[in-house]
């Protein structure tokens, strides 16, 4: 019932930013042409991999531009021994679980059979960074794998990275080693040297990842960085780290976080926490940290507000009108973000009279657990070459519909419900929204019997009883 908009295509700066990329494919490409066809990992959607780049399509690099040891990262265990605070919050987070997560290891091998491979280093770069950079994975069944590298986006990948050359799809130099990176200058560790980095204070540290653009068309797919960099929280000085990496109450804005950041180090005013907690309130259940979900359950009920605007009631009968508006008030980004394509956050609207007879309702479910098509719903849609929806971001060639509330901002959703004569007022309106991880339907196909329930998580609700 309410219109879909459209949203202008925003993000064209981050696919210039890209160009290097393209460029170095497209030669690639004429070069390659006659090898290509004959070569296993051709795809037709990413092209293959230069000769001389050990990690492409990841952006990732090393010192000596050749592949490192695994060895050369140190296991989050040996971190935790001095670290043991940060460690405890880092264990349970989605960036401990980045290449365990079962959504992600399903949606790779499907992408990985779809494009002979050719995604591989692309997914896994982000996913198990390590992984990429030993040259243990692919294979994608992890047969070559160290038990490090399985570790995701762990400690002494991030704390070893040296410099960055923007952000999307990690252009990041990884330099593993004694000197751990990090945001204090004054206090020197037995174990390893520290060195301040001003790049691990900055939202660009976690645009290297939060930004994901198809590394052929440039085409941008996920753009959590671009958001908040064109929001108001950029202005405001508000980087990820303020809502990310502070104690989860409140997980809208920057809270002090006074103590230790080692057992053997001076009390501070102020060290970053480590959960990294985002919407996700399955996976990191599923795998094992109850802490980590009720976290992310209490963010997304920070995120948004529901207000509803009635209009006078008509003569019956007649048709009653009324706006819900829904605001974005916690998240220094869009609302949803991320990997929006799957994600389903939606308006439940219902319209009761004083009898109980349910005079209009939108978003509700279905037998199977699909959202009602009419329902007001807040995602992207992407599209393939031939204009077709599609949740494979590796067919992405379009951003068919990008509907979803930006940081600080509001949409308003048009609704009525028709009232008869004999209908008994007052009219109770309730709105709802919802967000959910993925729709049933994408888990039960990707995962097949392993299928987990996704957990309607109802972030805030409103009610009005008309006069
Ligand atoms: C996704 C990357 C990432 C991972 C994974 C990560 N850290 Fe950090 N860590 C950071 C960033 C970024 C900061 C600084 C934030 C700032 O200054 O705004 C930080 C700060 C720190 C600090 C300085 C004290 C503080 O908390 O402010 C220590 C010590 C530290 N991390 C240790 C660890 C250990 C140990 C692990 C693994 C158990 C770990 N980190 C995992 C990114 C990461
Ligand atoms: C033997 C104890 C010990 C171990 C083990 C240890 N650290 Fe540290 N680390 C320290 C001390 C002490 C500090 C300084 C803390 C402070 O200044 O508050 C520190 C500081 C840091 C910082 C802050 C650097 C900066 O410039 O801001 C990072 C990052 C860090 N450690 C990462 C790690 C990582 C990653 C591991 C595991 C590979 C690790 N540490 C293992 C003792 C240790
Ligand atoms: C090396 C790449 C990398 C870097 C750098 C990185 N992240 Fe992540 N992050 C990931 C990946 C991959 C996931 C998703 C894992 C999954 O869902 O399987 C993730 C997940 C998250 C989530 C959880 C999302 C959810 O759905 O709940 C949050 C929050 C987050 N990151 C914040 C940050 C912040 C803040 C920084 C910067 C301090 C940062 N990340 C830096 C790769 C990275
Ligand atoms: C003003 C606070 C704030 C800032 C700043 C902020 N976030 Fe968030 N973020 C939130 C809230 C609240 C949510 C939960 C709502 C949601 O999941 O969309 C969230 C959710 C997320 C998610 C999970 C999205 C999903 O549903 O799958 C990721 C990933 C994330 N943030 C990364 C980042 C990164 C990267 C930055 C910096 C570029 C950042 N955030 C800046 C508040 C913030
Ligand atoms: C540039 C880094 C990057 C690359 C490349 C990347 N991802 Fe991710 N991925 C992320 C981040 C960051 C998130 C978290 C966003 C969010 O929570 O919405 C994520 C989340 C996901 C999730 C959601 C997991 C969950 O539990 O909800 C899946 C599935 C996924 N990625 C699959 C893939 C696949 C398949 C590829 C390759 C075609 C890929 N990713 C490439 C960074 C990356």
């Amino acid at each position: 019932m309410t219109p879909r908009k459209f949203a202008p295509y925003q993000f064209l700066f981050a696919a210039l930013a890209f160009s290097a990329v393209l460029t170095a494919s497209a030669f690639c490409q004429e070069n390659n042409a006659q090898e290509k066809q004959e070569s296993e990992r051709y795809s037709p959607i990413l092209g293959i991999a230069p000769e001389s780049d050990p990690f492409f399509p990841s952006r990732m690099e090393t010192v000596t531009g050749e592949t490192v040891p695994s060895e050369a990262f140190l296991n989050p265990e040996r971190c935790k021994t001095c670290h043991g605070d940060i460690y405890a919050q880092w264990k349970g987070s989605m960036h401990s679980n980045s290449w365990n997560d079962p959504l992600f290891q399903a949606l790779m091998r499907v992408a990985s059979k779809e494009t002979a491979g050719a995604t591989d280093k692309f997914c896994l770069g982000c996913h198990t960074p390590v992984g990429v950079i030993s040259g243990e994975i692919p294979p994608i069944d992890a047969s070559s794998m160290t038990e490090v590298a399985s570790m995701g986006v762990f400690c002494d990948f991030c704390h070893t990275i040296s410099k960055t050359k923007g952000v999307g799809n990690l252009p990041a130099i990884s330099e593993p080693g004694i000197v751990k990176r990090g945001p204090f200058d004054d206090f020197k560790s037995p174990f390893h040297k520290v060195q301040f980095s001003e790049v691990h204070t900055s939202a660009e540290f976690c645009g290297l990842c939060h930004n994901v653009s198809h590394p052929t068309s440039g085409l941008p797919i996920e753009q959590t960085y671009t958001e908040w960099l064109t929001g108001p929280y950029r202005d405001a000085g508000t980087p990820c780290q303020h809502c990310h990496m502070t104690p989860p109450n409140p997980p809208t804005a920057f809270t002090k976080n006074p103590g230790k950041a080692c057992v053997m180090g001076p009390e501070r005013d102020h060290w970053w926490t480590h959960e990294f907690v985002g919407g996700n309130a399955v996976v990191t259940e599923l795998l094992g940290s109850k802490v980590h979900a009720d976290h992310a359950r209490n963010r997304l009920k920070a995120a948004a507000k529901l207000e509803i605007i009635p209009s006078d009631m008509p003569q019956r009968p007649g048709l009653f009108e009324f706006r819900v508006k829904v605001s974005n008030v916690g998240c220094g980004h869009y609302l949803p973000t991320g990997l929006t394509e799957m994600r389903e956050m939606w308006l439940d609207v219902s319209v009761v009279d004083a009898e109980g007879n349910v005079l209009h309702h939108s978003g509700a479910l279905d037998a199977n657990g699909e959202i009602d098509p009419d329902a007001v719903i807040y995602h992207t849609v992407l599209g393939d070459a031939n204009g077709n929806p599609t949740w494979k971001m590796w067919e992405a060639a379009r951003v068919l519909n990008d509907y979803r509330i930006p940081p600080m901002g509001y949409r308003l959703e048009r609704y009525s419900a028709y009232v008869s004569a004999d209908a008994k007022l007052p009219l109770t309106v309730r709105a709802k929204l919802n967000y959910r991880s993925v729709a049933p339907h994408l888990v039960k196909m990707l995962l097949g019997d392993q299928a987990f329930e996704v957990p309607i998580i109802e972030m805030t609700q409103a009610e009005l009883v008309t006069e």
